[in-house]
């Protein structure tokens, strides 16, 4: 006999049936790379975000069986009880030595890093958030978890921000952002939000998951990008995304912010430390990031260029910048999900999302771009696009 909340959960999975919204995992059959295989079949992937290929890097794999060899599987405890193994300081010390600050620490994912450190910065009723409308998921999830006053300010308008900013009164104030949006692949406005978070006295939080190992001169983000790394910002990463994909997020910042965290922060407290083969596979891939960071980010940085400009020969619409997010406006979610659906057959997987996670009318093929992608995957992804977007006029209608 069904409970009434499996059958209120059986009604509402319907209504995803019918409204196209019910979603499928496409699995793969081969390690992520910028080729790999899905249904049985090779296909070009501009749908990850292992932006600089070293996923499968064998360097990386390597160092992850290593850990696993010399530590086990995993930690079989929380970090402050007996989950705090070597790897774990080695890692911390690695990102530290990579973003040259003072202090970092390490959650299971940075999902986790966001619950942890905004509801534990900005707790109380006293408190005061300000986030940006298009921040991560994760980052609108840790706020529901504070008690804190909250400010939700249209997507990049610093106006709003600070008339927000002069109204609130509040003890901590922290404004939080993404680096790099990532349904829009656009980037915050780090110098002026900054300036901001100053003249506020905020504390400014960047979330550069999807900047890490992708934008600045040796691939440390937003910050590095506009020259105001270090100065007072935290920042939040992952580890899941360019440095080597697996899993796992990190705060780093001020020693005070990170002892903070480190005794108040619950993700950390209650659930078990990052397993060691992530310990020390993100190691190595922040490794070949600080040996070989100028040729990879060179690399993906042209490939972005050639794709984006391929884009614009292709006359489809797209939001203008510089980030390996590219997104195509089709307009209609069913138009993203059909597309999709064709560009597989076509032998190129790329995400479609629709409603709600971009907002009405504004559905969107999501392409995202690899250092590892080889010019001739790019041409091909592109060929593929073009014939599809023939057989979609309406994807060209839409508009942005
Ligand atoms: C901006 C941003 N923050 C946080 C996350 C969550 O990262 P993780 O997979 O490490 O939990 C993502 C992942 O999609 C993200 O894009």
């Amino acid at each position: 006999m069904q409970t009434t909340l499996e059958k209120t959960l059986a009604a509402e999975l319907n209504s995803l049936r019918e409204t196209g919204q019910y979603k499928q995992a496409n699995v793969l059959q081969a390690p992520q790379g910028p080729r790999t295989r899905m249904d049985g079949r090779d296909v070009i992937c501009l749908s990850s975000n292992n932006y600089l290929g070293l996923a499968n890097h064998p360097k990386v794999v390597a160092a992850g069986q290593d850990g696993t060899r010399k530590f086990g599987l995993g930690t079989a405890s929380v970090r402050f009880i007996c989950g705090t193994m070597t790897c774990h300081l080695e890692l911390e010390r690695k990102i530290c030595e990579f973003l040259g600050c003072e202090a970092s620490t390490t959650f299971i994912s940075c999902w986790d890093a966001n619950v942890g450190v905004i509801p534990t910065l900005a707790s109380t009723a006293e408190d005061a958030i300000f986030s940006d409308a298009l921040n991560h998921a994760s980052i609108i999830d840790a706020i529901r978890l504070s008690k804190a006053q909250r400010f939700i300010y249209k997507h990049r308008d610093l106006n709003e921000l600070e008339s927000m900013l002069k109204s609130a009164n509040a003890r901590n104030r922290v404004i939080i952002t993404d680096g790099v949006f990532s349904m829009e692949g656009d980037v915050g406005d780090l110098p002026q939000l900054k300036d901001l978070a100053n003249r506020y006295d905020a504390a400014l939080i960047v979330d550069e998951s999807h900047a890490t190992g992708v934008l600045g001169a040796h691939g440390r983000g937003t910050a590095e990008h506009f020259g105001v790394l270090g100065e007072n910002t935290i920042q939040i990463s992952t580890l899941g995304k360019a440095l080597g994909g697996a899993c796992g997020g990190y705060v780093a910042g001020s020693r005070i912010v990170c002892d903070y965290l480190v005794q108040r922060a619950r993700p950390q407290l209650f659930s078990n430390a990052l397993p060691p083969s992530v310990c020390y596979g993100s190691i190595a891939a922040i490794d070949i990031l600080m040996t070989e960071g100028a040729t990879l980010l060179e690399k993906l940085r042209a490939n972005v260029r050639h794709f984006r400009a391929g884009i614009a020969t292709l006359g489809l619409k797209t939001i203008e910048g510089i980030t390996p997010i590219v997104p195509v406006i089709v307009g209609e979610t069913a138009t993203a999900i059909a597309m999709q659906k064709a560009l597989l057959e076509k032998g190129v997987f790329v995400s479609g999302f629709g409603f709600p996670v971009v907002p009405r009318g504004e559905a969107r093929l999501r392409c995202q771009i690899s250092a590892a992608h080889s010019r001739d995957d790019l041409d091909q992804a592109l060929a593929a696009l073009g014939a599809v977007a023939e057989r979609f006029p309406e994807a060209r209608g839409a508009h942005h």
